[in-house]
This record gives C-alpha cells, structure tokens and sequence, in this order.
C-alpha cells in the first residue's frame, strides 16, 4: 500500500511535534525515518497509523484520504495496520499464542480458523515451538518475533515499526531486521521503520527520511544518503554507524577533505592516477567501507596538499569519477 502524507501537522500546546510534513512511501519497500529522540518521530507514526488526527494536513493509503474518516470505517482501516514497538507492549496474561490469536479474535475470526492462523504466523517467525510459553519466559528477541506474528495476523498492508530493535542487543537486532526483510518481501508488505539507528537504516531499508523539530531534513535512497550526506544531522548519524570497526584511523587528525566513493569508483586507481595528473600530494588518515545491503560505499579522510587552483581541479575530477567530496569547514 502506497502512504502519502501532506503537509501532516500536529502541535501539542507550543511543541511543534509534527510541523508540515510531507512524505511519499511507495507500496512494497522498507521505508526508513530517522531521527533524534524528540525529533518528532512517534507523534508521526501516531498520525501515519491513524491513532490520532493531524491539526491539519492529510494522510492517503493508495487513492483513499484515511485520516478524517468516520469511526467504523476508521476500525475497519485500521484492521490493514500492524504495528510493532521497543517495549513490544504484549500482554503478559497471555502466552505467546494467545497473544497471536488476540487481534482475530477482535474481528470476529473463527475458532477453528484462528488456531491454524496462530501456527502459521508463528511458524513464519521461528517460534511454532513456543505457542504456549508464557511471555515472561522468553528473550526480548522472541517478545519482538511475538508481537511481529500478532500484528501481522490480520494479513495488514502495512507494518509500522517503532524503534522495534532499540531495546535489542546487536546481533539480535540483525536476526529481527533480517525477518523483517524476509517477511516484506514474502507478504509484499509497505514497512515504515521509525528509529534512531542509522544501523537500523542501513541494513534493512531502501529509502530515508531524515527528521529534525517535526520537519524532513533530507530524504532519498539510502545509498545515496551514504554517498551524499546533505545535512550534518545526517552526517552524524552516518559517523555514528561508522564504528572503529569500519574505519580505520591512521592519525587522530580528521583531514580537510572526505571522500565518498560509491558504484564503480573503487575499479580505479583514482588517488594515483591524481597524482599523475594534477600537481598535488594526499596525506590519507582514515579510511572505511560501509557495507550496504546492495552497494558498498568507501570513505577516505585525506588532506590535499597544492596550489588552490591544483585541489578544486583535483576535486572537480573525483566528482567526475563518481567520487563525492566534501570540505571539513562546510
Ligand atoms: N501527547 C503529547 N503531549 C505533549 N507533548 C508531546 C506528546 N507527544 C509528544 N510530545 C512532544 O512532542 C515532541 C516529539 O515527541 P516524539 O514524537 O515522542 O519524539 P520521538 O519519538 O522522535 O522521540 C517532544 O517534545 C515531546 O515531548
Ligand atoms: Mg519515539
């Protein structure tokens, strides 16, 4: 299902939580938002999932305007959302295949029918071995493969997840995004990821929109944002994800200029070849790769020593070969 928001705004008394935001989700993707704590992004999702109206503005699932619609037909669009948290908001008086059949029973499912949904939402998360733990028993990472087969019972269009691996350890957030991907794709999902892991970003979507005081700062592919960071918010998430693992540092220095290189660029020799070509020497102090989940993208911090004429041909040539570069003052 295709999400349209328009100029979607929501103050809560002075705080601007939502202030004019306009986004285009395509059906069948994971879509990425980002941003600070506070930044706006579960008074968002609130709006997105029609759990309160915006002040102003308006949502669209596909051709449908959904945020003003009457109270049952409200219920029934809802029905075509699951949603998914950090805290995982399961209910502990039910086990884990109890907590499943909870919102089927809600619109009126069969008994018989519901037991095989039960099994097969549990089957698609790892967990048909545990219909009857209770959820006390289990690991946080078994909470969030419960409450992803509960809202995605009811066969919804739409999954919004938020900040669903913040309370998750490392590799357990790469088990959980990885069976968010799978399912995407099996159920031909359209998944918003609400979070403030640039981590998250980069390994499980396709698109991000960047926010910051309820407004979008940047947005696009993700590899792209990697490449071509616009905004320093984004630049600091981008070096946040980029630990000591990924980059390796020569010098404590930072260099003047950083050097994004993406598609075909690394083929080339392109820093010796520069040296050829231009009168200029590079003194390299840190370099990386951040491995996307379809393109890798490589960073180099580098100072360029010549004349001032020399670097900005040096720098116009990188940006010929597909190598972004960016000035540490801008
Ligand atoms: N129900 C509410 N009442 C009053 N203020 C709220 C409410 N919900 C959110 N806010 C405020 O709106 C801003 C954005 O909050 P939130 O959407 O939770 O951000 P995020 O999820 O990005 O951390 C914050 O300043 C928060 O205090
Ligand atoms: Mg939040």
């Amino acid at each position: 299902m295709r999400i349209k928001l328009e100029n979607l705004k929501k103050y809560y008394d002075s705080i601007h939580a939502v202030d004019g935001i306009s986004l285009d989700i395509p059906e069948n993707t994971i879509f990425g938002i980002i941003g600070r704590s506070g930044a706006g992004k579960s008074s968002l999702v609130r709006l997105m999932s029609l759990l309160e109206a915006p002040d102003s503005g308006a949502v669209w699932y596909g051709d449908r305007r959904v945020d003003n619609l009457p109270k049952d037909e409200l219920i029934a669009c809802r029905r075509k959302i699951g949603m998914i948290f950090q805290n995982f908001n399961l209910f502990s008086s039910r086990n884990a295949g109890k907590n499943v059949a909870y919102p089927l029973e809600i619109c009126g499912m069969p008994k018989a029918q519901i037991k095989e949904r039960v099994v097969e939402m549990l089957k698609l998360v790892g967990l048909e071995d545990r219909i009857n733990a209770p959820i006390s028993t289990l690991s946080g990472g078994q909470k969030q493969r419960v409450a992803i087969a509960r809202a995605l019972a009811t066969q919804p269009d739409i999954l919004y997840c938020d900040e669903a691996t913040s309370a998750l350890d490392p590799n357990t957030t790469q088990s959980i995004l990885a069976l968010i991907r799978e399912i995407q794709k099996k159920m031909n999902l359209t998944v918003v990821m609400i979070t403030h892991q640039m981590e998250v970003v980069r390994d499980a979507c396709e698109s991000v929109a960047v926010i910051e005081d309820g407004k979008v700062v940047e947005q696009g592919l993700v590899k792209d944002i990697f490449a071509n960071p616009k905004t320093k918010t984004t630049r600091d998430f981008i070096k946040n994800v980029l630990n000591d693992k990924e980059m390796v540092k020569w010098s404590d220095q930072t260099g003047k200029f950083h050097l994004h290189f993406t598609g075909k660029a690394p083929d080339k020799p392109l820093l010796s070849m520069i040296a050829k070509k231009f009168d200029v020497e590079f003194n390299i102090f840190a370099a990386g790769i951040s491995h996307l989940p379809e393109e890798d993208v490589g960073y180099m911090n580098v100072d360029i020593m010549g004349s001032d004429e020399e670097v900005s041909k040096v720098v116009t040539w990188l940006e010929e070969n597909s190598v972004h570069v960016r000035r540490e003052q801008e």
